[in-house]
């Protein structure tokens, strides 16, 4: 490999090429980042009708100590449902409750993570046809055990209307799979709604579970791509993410059925804290809306400017004036200042749709007449013909097999060097060569971000998907990082990620391998840290089945300059080897450091690898 290493060589790279692409799929936010432990908190999954199914709510009692059932008396106008408990029995008398009293426990998304030390807000919404006591307690799963709990006493008056109900509990030991209770021992009808647990303990304060939000720290990120994905556009329009149900005091959403991953959302992790995670991340927003596409219906051209108003407002409502109808609104959720939404894209995968075009070109001119400096993001692919409409960017999708992917690294070698730039917005090996996160598709994906990384003065951006999967609902094979209620591990994939978080805003530097393998590729860059050392990074992937030796000559390099040298490989026994929760490093890279090396390097790169190879400069 003959790199062209002389100080003032290469070419920029663009600050935004390495993102992240948030979908909610597979729980990834509801049940995973968005740190919200209760599951169904308005009782409202059930649909808007009662008597409606409460799952996962649970009764504690039987009926001749409770009957639980819901009705329509909520609080808030956009989510009527509410819990209603008659309790038959009393703590005297001649139906004496059991132990432990009655009522309703709720286990979370399969389990809530509850440690030792740690400090947890509980919120609900209470209603009562007379004085009464009520324990709230997070214990095991099987109601076993008290890690926590408080008794809230209330009179007939202080409860006779909905009345807000907020109290911390500190947990006093450490259990992975428990559950909150709300249980009573007084006889009459008690109303609840709105049940919400968090930790207090959230990422930069904004309600990201730490562990997760860090995880994707670590990439680096530049921007953010959300919320989806299919979630965008629905199986059907009625059940699509529309982002004004998603904004304003979380009690008053009204949540939402995802009919394409087939779960339901509170959308406590909506629009808002998606605008506000990606500034928490220093990443950009990408804001994917709907646009009037769904998987089965299409709103025609000819009415389609509700949708176009909607999308404007969304735009106002992340970066408007506070005094502006919607900038107003998200002044009054904390956030003064607007949000640096800089780019949007009109829908996702609907390029084939019959409406697409005519629907994109509304919103094409809309959104630049309000707002010029808008970049805006087609689903149409470009890669290989010019597109038929304007835009700043074409979205590109691909799920493929490894050695298909792995030939995709010079998708874009012919691509137009004019016109809008690419943003591979999705890309994974999946099927049999991926399992649930194999080193092959790692390989194979490292090939692919090569070839893009050498492309990037037509390919802008780039963010692998799924990025989460809740090892309890994998809806979609394979993902990024894996999780459950405490648990996580990021795939191969994800640790080959991790090498290109450099690449955003970096250098990349005039390489060639000589005679290759065709199962050969790498790619050199100079880039900076954050506490201004220099780098040279070279990544060499490595997809056959055969030890190669490889020889790098840093051309142009003054050796005294190099006074480190750390080797990463990333590789395993087995090329279908993947991490679990119980071996969470199974395949991760490996790091060795060497005093400085010449200006001619050699390395073995094993075979099946990915190796990346940081020199440090003085
Ligand atoms: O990443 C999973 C899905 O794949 C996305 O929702 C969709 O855009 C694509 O088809």
């Amino acid at each position: 490999l003959i790199v062209n290493a002389s100080d003032g060589s290469g070419r920029p790279i663009p600050d935004t090429l390495f993102g992240v692409f948030f979908e909610e799929i597979n729980h990834a936010g509801a049940g995973g980042l968005w740190a919200e432990l209760v599951s169904n908190r308005g009782f409202e999954a059930g649909g808007p009708n009662t008597p409606s199914d409460i799952d996962p709510w649970t009764i504690i009692g039987n009926e001749s100590f409770v009957n639980v059932e819901t009705d329509r008396t909520s609080l808030f106008d956009r989510n009527k449902v509410a819990l209603r408990l008659e309790v038959l029995c009393d703590s005297k008398g001649d139906n004496i409750c059991p132990a432990g009293g009655v009522g309703v426990y709720n286990p979370g998304f399969w389990g809530m993570n509850i440690e030792q030390g740690k400090k947890y807000k509980v919120v609900f919404y209470v209603r009562s046809t007379g004085s009464r006591s009520l324990t709230v307690s997070l214990t095991g799963s099987n109601g076993v055990g008290n890690l926590a709990s408080t008794v809230i006493t209330a009179s007939a008056s202080d409860v006779s209307n909905w009345t807000k109900v907020e109290t911390i509990l500190e947990a006093k030991a450490t259990d992975h799979n428990s559950r909150l209770q709300l249980t009573t021992t007084t006889k009459g009808v008690i109303w609840l709604d709105q049940v919400s647990a968090i930790p207090l303990d959230t990422y930069k304060g904004h309600g990201f579970r730490n562990d997760l939000a860090e995880m994707v720290a670590a990439l680096k990120p530049r921007f953010i791509r959300f919320p989806g994905g299919c979630f965008v556009e629905g199986e059907h329009l009625r059940n699509a993410f529309r982002w004004k149900a998603t904004v304003g005091p979380w009690e008053e959403r009204p949540g939402h059925f995802g009919d394409v991953w087939m779960y339901w959302t509170d959308d406590g992790f909506g629009y808002f804290e998606f605008l506000q995670l990606a500034e928490d991340l220093d990443a950009l927003p990408i804001w994917v809306f709907n646009n009037g596409i769904s998987h089965t219906d299409e709103v025609d051209t000819s009415v389609i400017s509700p949708f176009v108003q909607e999308a404007l407002d969304g735009i106002e409502f992340a970066r408007g004036d506070p005094t502006s109808k919607w900038g107003s609104i998200r002044a009054s959720m904390g956030h003064l200042e607007p949000f640096d939404l800089r780019y949007v894209a009109v829908g996702n995968e609907d390029c084939g749709k019959k409406n697409y075009r005519g629907n994109y070109l509304k919103f094409y001119s809309a959104i630049k007449q309000a707002y010029p400096d808008i970049q805006i993001i087609s689903n149409c692919d470009a890669s290989s013909h010019p597109l038929d409409h304007p835009a700043d960017f074409y979205d590109f999708h691909i799920y493929t097999g490894a050695s298909n992917m792995f030939s995709r690294a010079n998708a874009f070698d012919r691509a137009s060097r004019s016109g809008p730039k690419a943003f591979v917005s999705e890309y994974a090996v999946t099927g049999n060569d991926a399992g649930t996160g194999s080193l092959l598709a790692a390989i194979a994906e490292a090939g692919f971000l090569i070839g893009l990384e050498n492309n990037s003065d037509v390919v802008s951006m780039i963010s692998y998907a799924p990025l989460f999967v809740n090892a309890n609902d994998r809806r979609w094979n394979p993902d990024a990082i894996v999780f459950n209620s405490f648990q996580l591990y990021g795939t191969p994939s994800y640790w080959v990620q991790k090498f290109f978080s450099e690449s955003s805003g970096a250098t990349l530097l005039n390489s060639s391998l000589q005679t290759p393998p065709s199962s050969l590729l790498a790619s050199a860059i100079r880039w900076q840290s954050v506490d201004k050392r220099n780098y040279i990074r070279i990544k060499v992937v490595n997809f056959g089945t055969n030890t190669v030796n490889l020889k790098i000559s840093l051309d142009g390099l003054d050796p005294n300059t190099v006074h480190q040298t750390d080797k990463s490989v990333l590789t395993s026994a087995n090329v279908m080897d993947e991490n679990s929760f119980s071996q969470l490093k199974k395949v991760v890279p490996i790091q060795t450091s060497s005093e400085a090396v010449g200006k001619d390097i050699s390395i073995i790169v094993p075979p099946r690898s990915f190796t990346s190879l940081d020199l440090s400069k003085q």
